[in-house]
């Protein structure tokens, strides 16, 4: 469609110089010869979060992954265009990968602590980043941690236990755990829920929504009611393409683009 070529997917969305975390601009995700995202652009706030949706396939793991240069760890994937974080550009080669992605931390779909301790899995970050200059500084981080992850009561009598011996759910809220410990500014989730029951997929909710406005967030979903309950804008990716970038109750009461309406009326995805 042709309004889709003419206008930037990020027209309805105008936020605020002083909220202003993330920006890409014309970003194309390459592996191989095989072209996975193209010409995404767009503006992540710090005080929301923001939701990423669409079909299976459509590229929204990808693009995520280049807000932290996660794809460098994939060697067939490249990345072009521009993306700053702080008007920083994180891609310039004076950046600090592991410092990045300390700034810009990552939760994935399958929890995936570390096989060591639970008081190990959220002490190792800040360890390596030297945030603690005592042990009793170190615990302090890791109960705060802990407790802003929403897990604190269920492992304080258990934190020599190990984190994978603990349910899928709290095993999440562990990672979630890990990624604050080194006091991130931006929090990716990659379908955080998808692995989890109902009752562990609320309370990764309801923590999200605690979460808000102390850490950017943005959260890949297929889950449109998801997005619904969770996310104040919504970015709606198709075939490697941002579609539409909106405020969440706009987008999904009154979607701008044909493919936006034809996707959360369910007419594929
Ligand atoms: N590591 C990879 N190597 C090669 N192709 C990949 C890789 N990861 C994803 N792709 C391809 O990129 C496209 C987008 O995938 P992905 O970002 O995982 O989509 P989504 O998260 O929306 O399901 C798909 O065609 C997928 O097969
Ligand atoms: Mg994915």
């Amino acid at each position: 469609m042709n309004d889709e070529i003419a206008a930037p997917a990020t027209d309805r969305i105008a936020i605020p110089p002083e909220t202003l975390k993330m920006t890409a601009r014309d970003v194309d995700v390459f592996y191989g010869a095989k072209q996975a995202i193209e010409k995404v652009s767009i503006d992540i706030g710090m005080d929301h979060v923001t939701a990423f949706i669409g079909p299976s396939g459509c590229g929204k793991s990808t693009f995520l992954r280049t807000l932290n240069r996660m794809n460098d760890t994939i060697p067939i994937a490249r990345v072009t265009g521009q993306i700053e974080l702080d008007g920083e550009n994180i891609y310039d080669a004076s950046m600090d990968v592991v410092q990045l992605r300390a700034r810009v931390g990552m939760v994935f779909q399958k929890p995936n602590p570390f096989p060591k301790s639970i008081f190990e899995n959220v002490a190792y970050g800040p360890r390596i980043h030297g945030l603690s200059t005592s042990k009793a500084e170190l615990e302090e981080i890791v109960e705060k941690s802990l407790v802003r992850a929403g897990l604190w009561d269920e492992v304080k009598d258990r934190l020599t236990e190990s984190g994978t011996a603990l349910s899928g759910g709290q095993q999440q809220r562990l990672c979630i755990a890990r990624a604050i410990a080194v006091d991130p500014e931006v929090i990716l989730m990659d379908e955080p829920c998808s692995a989890l029951d109902p009752i562990a997929t609320a309370k990764i909710e309801e923590l999200i929504h605690e979460l808000r406005g102390r850490y950017a967030i943005v959260i890949v979903t297929h889950n449109m009611q998801q997005a619904a309950r969770v996310s104040q804008r919504t970015a709606f990716f198709h075939l490697g393409t941002l579609v539409e970038y909106g405020e969440t109750s706009d987008l999904f009461t009154n979607p701008q683009k044909e493919r936006t309406k034809d996707y959360i009326t369910g007419r594929y995805g």
